[in-house]
């Protein structure tokens, strides 16, 4: 498969990356930190990778996203997987009460991956096949009082993706929702670990046979379904007093 991973140096796609350079795919990674690319391009090609072409990009810059992809599809030729896993968690109570700070997360987290599925979608259109997958979070499916500013900007692109399905089905594309629970990785450092928590390995196994098997929406690991089909049915009148 040709494969381009964005948002690679995360910890979740570096571990999904690793899966997919040991079964021999050739891989185009995009991600903001050119020396961390540089290190995980060569550690890609050790475990196996066809090839690894990169380039490095701010995601919130925009405008750079076409020459990006035009520069990943330059290198695959038919992009067979494009996985979108750049983000970044917020201080909720710094966000909640400046809105530049918000506006700078929902921009990480939704503007900057719809602006880039708005190209690839396009892209994978006319080549009448692939898949795109997005990783957002669980985060998305309730907004809760701990992180509404992050778990906004996560429904914006789960929502987005649930249309584009539809929209790509016709042409071939298939459409992954990935919504991982709660992972130890960088983003999530200073918080306290428990016993719901996953590696980014765990997440990468199932990110990479979810996507084989032509699922839709993902919850990684699969536990998160059930965890927030309970979340979701709590009356809003004992809702809003929860703090979790
Ligand atoms: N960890 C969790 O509990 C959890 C739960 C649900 C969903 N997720 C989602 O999983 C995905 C991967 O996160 P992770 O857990 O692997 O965390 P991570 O290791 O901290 O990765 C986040 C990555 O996003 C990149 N990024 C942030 N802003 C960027 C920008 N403006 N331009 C380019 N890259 C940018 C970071 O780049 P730098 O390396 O340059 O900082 C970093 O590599 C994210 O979408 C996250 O929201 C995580």
């Amino acid at each position: 498969m040709n494969i381009l991973i964005i948002g690679a140096n995360s910890a979740i796609a570096k571990a999904t990356a690793r899966i997919y350079a040991a079964q021999k795919n050739k891989l185009f990674l995009i991600a903001r930190n050119d020396e961390q690319l540089g290190a995980l391009v060569e550690d890609l090609k050790i475990r196996g990778a066809q090839s690894v072409g990169s380039t490095s990009l701010d995601l919130t810059r925009h405008k750079e996203h076409e020459q990006a992809i035009e520069k990943a599809a330059g290198f695959l030729e038919n992009i067979d997987l494009a996985l979108i896993c750049h983000g970044s968690l917020p201080d909720q109570a710094k966000a909640e009460i400046d809105f530049k700070l918000a506006q700078q997360e929902i921009n990480v987290n939704g503007l900057s991956v719809i602006s880039l599925l708005t190209l690839l979608s396009a892209r994978l259109k006319q080549q009448g096949n692939g898949t795109i997958a997005v990783i957002s979070s669980v985060a998305g499916d309730r907004g809760r009082q701990p992180n509404f500013v992050y778990g906004a900007a996560k429904s914006m692109v789960s929502t987005y993706l649930q249309g584009l399905r539809g929209m790509l089905f016709q042409h071939n594309v298939h459409v992954v929702d990935i919504r991982p629970g709660l992972v130890d990785s960088p983003m999530t450092a200073q918080l306290k670990k428990g016993l719901l928590w996953s590696s980014p390995e765990t997440i990468a196994a199932k990110i990479v046979s979810s996507i084989k098997a032509g699922k839709h929406t993902v919850y990684a690991p699969g536990y998160w379904r059930a965890i927030m089909f309970i979340v979701n049915g709590i009356p809003e009148f004992i809702f809003k007093r929860l703090k979790f």
